[in-house]
């Protein structure tokens, strides 16, 4: 190769162009396809990027080994760029933690939980679920991670709500949400009442959607809802002369109303959560684990903080308290600072008030989690659970049952995972605490069994994890400090998914450094 890529094809797009430049693309299978348009196109910076311009790559000191650290040091590092990464903890991900058996959770105050789980028992601390449009999935496919179904939306999980006797499948409220909307809209069509709206054939084509939507009766009936299959069965169908029990009795449109379930149902609509989604087979730290092994162990600095940025002339020099608590300066060309905004803001640096109001602008929000670990797998056995979760109007809010080892003996319900202020009344109580009150919520829905069979348990409040305080943040808008955050501060660039749309995703966090990746690469190769 005489040329690189990006020569080679802006060589084309002026003698021949668009035209010709789109048909090279896409003989070089590199066109977009409308897919990979509403992902955003990314171009890796590539060792050829230097060596055929004569320019050598720089030095990059990158401050977090969460998500958007690493991917920005796994791609700077394609091109020959010479990375560092500070981590204060003594892992890489950051909120991308799988806990296993000996694990430590240690919180703020220097309490420490040890985790018991047994083998092939763990708890995905932080993300957990995988949407299939997110660039994640790509990294997974490129790290060579190797992914499974997350069932997040399962219709034999349960939905309950204080106000009802006992929790229902969630199958069996969608079966009578849908079936009495659907008798109460096919009776007002049928009457007239949206002839303002629908000409004669809509009417008839509505009525026929709500008669497979719905599964009601015809109009002799009234459109009538009745129940059905879709509700479940008390008793399942069987062989021979066993056609199954219908579960019943069905209860009345008044009831359904005022148990609230339909107000659930939006959680599977969401962009973000509908199914199929997934997560990485053993752990969600496969991905942080594969992106250190391709970035190279021995430019990650852990248990490093960093305590000071300090913008210079021609370039960086960033602090920083080694595992021995002895201060350090590594000096660098350029610097990303890929850590939680509300601890940049903790930080010295000489960045200017600006950038400092802006870093202290989101405000970090609170999420909570509990890994409950059982000897037996009741929730399968007796329950014919496997996966998904249930949502409660508790303040436990949903409880999660594995979507892996089924069929095995030992397994791990999430007991309790919530945001804000249910998140914060737990953190509040004592690891023990937390596990009685999050046991004695979800007999509510499980029984004696839930109490009975537990093993072990350790419970995380993001709040009080070192160095991370917090699950995600909110911006008050996207104006102002978003926008400045956006754009480096003299060779400081920030990263995160904080600095995207996908907050409190990993996608959020891969798309930010691809973002900075770009532009830092495009600033060194225009200026050096
Ligand atoms: N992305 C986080 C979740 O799926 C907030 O729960």
């Amino acid at each position: 190769m005489g040329y690189n890529r990006r020569d080679f094809l802006s060589a084309v797009g002026v003698s021949g162009g668009a035209g010709a430049l789109f048909a090279t693309m896409g003989a070089l299978g590199l066109a977009p396809s409308a897919e990979a348009a509403a992902k955003g196109t990314f171009d890796p910076p590539q060792q050829s990027d230097f060596s055929l311009t004569g320019r050598s790559a720089k030095k990059v000191v990158i401050l977090g080994a969460g998500i958007a650290g690493l991917a920005t040091a796994y791609e700077l590092g394609k091109a020959g760029y010479d990375c560092t990464i500070l981590e204060a903890l003594d892992r890489v991900g950051g909120r991308n933690w799988t806990i296993r058996g000996g694990d430590r959770v240690t919180e703020l105050d220097g309490s420490t939980q040890v985790a018991k789980f047994g083998d092939g028992v763990y708890l995905n601390a932080g993300p957990a679920r995988l949407a299939q449009w997110m660039v994640t999935m790509d990294y997974c496919r490129e790290l060579g991670v190797d992914l499974e179904v997350f069932t997040n939306s399962n219709a034999q999980a349960y939905i309950y709500h204080q106000n009802m006797r006992a929790p229902v499948r969630w199958r069996t409220a969608k079966a009578d949400v849908y079936g009495y909307v659907s008798e109460l809209l096919s009776r007002a069509t049928d009457a007239g009442a949206l002839d303002a709206a629908l000409t004669a054939q809509d009417k008839e084509r509505l009525i026929a959607f709500l008669s497979s939507f719905g599964a009601v009766g015809d109009k002799a009936s009234g459109f009538k809802y009745s129940g059905g299959t879709r509700r479940g069965h008390s008793v399942n169908p069987g062989a021979g002369d066993q056609p199954g029990t219908v579960l019943g009795p069905v209860p009345s449109l008044s009831e359904v109303l005022a148990s609230g379930v339909g107000q659930r149902f939006a959680f599977e609509f969401g962009y973000d959560q509908a199914m199929l989604m997934f997560q990485p087979v053993g752990g969600m730290d496969a991905i942080p684990r594969a992106f250190a092994g391709r970035i190279g162990r021995q430019r990650i600095r852990l248990r490093a903080k960093v305590t000071r940025i300090t913008d210079l002339p021609d370039g960086v020099e960033v602090e920083y308290e080694d595992r021995h608590g002895r201060t350090q300066k590594i000096k660098a060309d350029m610097c990303v600072a890929a850590m939680p905004p509300h601890i940049l803001a903790k930080t010295a640096h000489n960045l200017g008030p600006e950038v400092q109001a802006a870093l202290a602008t989101p405000t970090a929000t609170n999420a909570g989690k509990i890994g409950l670990e059982y000897r037996r797998r009741w929730w399968e056995v007796d329950e014919d659970i496997y996966g998904g979760v249930t949502a409660t109007d508790l303040d436990l809010a949903t409880i999660w049952y594995p979507s892996y080892g089924y069929g095995s003996s030992r397994g791990m319900v999430v007991g309790y995972y919530n945001f804000g202020a249910q998140a914060d009344a737990y953190a509040a109580l004592k690891p023990a605490e937390r596990e009685r009150r999050a046991i004695e919520q979800g007999m509510k829905i499980h029984g004696a069994k839930y109490r009975d069979e537990l093993a072990s348990s350790v419970s995380i409040a993001w709040k009080l994890q070192p160095h991370i305080e917090g699950a995600w943040v909110g911006w008050p808008s996207r104006q102002g400090a978003y926008q400045l955050l956006g754009k480096p501060a003299g060779h400081v660039y920030f990263a995160g998914d904080w600095l995207s749309y996908m907050i409190a995703w990993q996608a959020g966090a891969l798309e930010s450094a691809r973002k900075v990746v770009t532009e830092l690469h495009q600033r060194v190769l225009s200026t050096s």
